[in-house]
């Protein structure tokens, strides 16, 4: 049996928490011969605190093999203590008629206080995912207070949007899921969002090609893709959950993955156009576990040259914004 690994897990009675958690624990994010141990951090509300207890007591009467402990804090430096993988989900969401934006100056001061007790306190070896909205920009302002450990370490979640493309195309086409390949998210999770079907594949195929419509993936697919998010809002009431957590356990459990292609906001370092130093979605591969490198070399025509240079502003945008947290 392996050593159990420490996950902390913020915002962890909330609506995204209560479907990934269980998820994690059953072995889905991990794999299923590696034990964890859950640091469950809430906000320091009476509330909350009551709803993480009864979300503890169903994770221990699902007698999980796998699930060595459950820590429960509203205490950060207790809760990233010897973390190995810090899940950055506690949050405000938006509600109807908002942009992920507006959340900046509410959610951002979490992610400063969060990213210094991660770099006090977290493993050596700590990988950060930042789920929180705006999440690109939270993960660069997390990332901001990190002297210990490396930025690129820091990584925020495009996959919601990898795996919506994904099921877009795939309608679309008319054809099973698992045919589409490649299908990667260039810049914010926000509805400037670049889903760059250029490079995507059905049955090995240019996506393209096969769909044989500019039109459409120009127009109603980006849209769709980059205005999902919204479209839930407004159909639920509430910003997606499931889906949510279900994207986070692809995102952590393809960068554990040596070998998996996948889209993840990084920190970047001027590739296909961004800004250094702004977070932005792009195709990686992981390399060993936890670690990866960016795909480099794939060809960008004038729409997704113009796609990009949109979704990039945003993110510059975004950052100045908060320079005077950051300093
Ligand atoms: P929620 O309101 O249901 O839950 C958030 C939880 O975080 C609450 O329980 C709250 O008490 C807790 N919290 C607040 N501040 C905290 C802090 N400082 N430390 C620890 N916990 C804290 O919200 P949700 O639906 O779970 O969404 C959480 C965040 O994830 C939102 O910002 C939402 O917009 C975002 N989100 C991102 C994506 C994505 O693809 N990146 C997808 C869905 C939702
Ligand atoms: C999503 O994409 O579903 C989330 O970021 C929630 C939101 O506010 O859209």
């Amino acid at each position: 049996m392996k050593a159990p690994i420490r996950v902390a897990v913020t915002g962890a009675a909330g609506q995204i928490g209560y479907s990934l958690l269980f998820r994690i624990a059953s072995g889905a994010m991990f794999g299923p011969d590696q034990p964890v141990i859950l640091q469950l951090i809430e906000a320091p509300i009476e509330k909350a605190l009551k709803a993480l207890e009864g979300v503890a007591m169903e994770l221990d009467d699902c007698a999980f093999p796998l699930l060595k402990g459950i820590v429960q804090t509203s205490d950060a430096s207790t809760g990233f203590k010897d973390a190995n993988w810090c899940l950055l989900i506690g949050a405000k969401p938006r509600g109807p008629g908002m942009e992920r934006a507006d959340l900046l100056k509410d959610n951002g001061k979490i992610f400063i206080e969060q990213g210094r007790i991660i770099d006090a306190v977290a493993a050596d070896d700590a990988r950060v995912a930042v789920v929180g909205n705006p999440a690109n920009t939270n993960c660069m302002i997390a990332a901001s207070q990190a002297k210990r450990l490396p930025a690129e370490r820091f990584t925020a979640m495009v996959r919601l949007d990898q795996n919506r493309a994904q099921t877009q195309l795939a309608k679309k086409a008319g054809v099973d899921l698992t045919a589409v390949k490649d299908i990667f998210i260039y810049g914010n999770h926000s509805p400037t969002m670049f889903p760059a079907y250029g490079h995507a594949t059905i049955n090995g195929q240019p996506a393209a090609k096969v769909i044989n419509d500019d039109t459409w993936l120009q127009g109603p697919f980006c849209e769709t893709v980059g205005k999902r998010g919204a479209a839930i809002i407004a159909a639920r009431g509430l910003s997606s959950a499931a889906s949510a957590a279900n994207a986070l356990v692809d995102h952590v459990r393809s960068l554990v993955t040596p070998g998996a292609i996948h889209s993840v906001a990084v920190k970047s370092h001027g590739l296909y156009g961004f800004d250094a130093n702004v977070w932005a979605g792009m195709p990686v591969k992981t390399t060993t576990p936890g670690s990866y490198e960016v795909i480099t070399g794939y060809a960008m025509d004038a729409f997704a040259q113009a796609k990009i240079a949109a979704t990039n502003k945003e993110l510059v945008e975004e950052r100045a914004f908060v320079a005077d947290m950051i300093k």
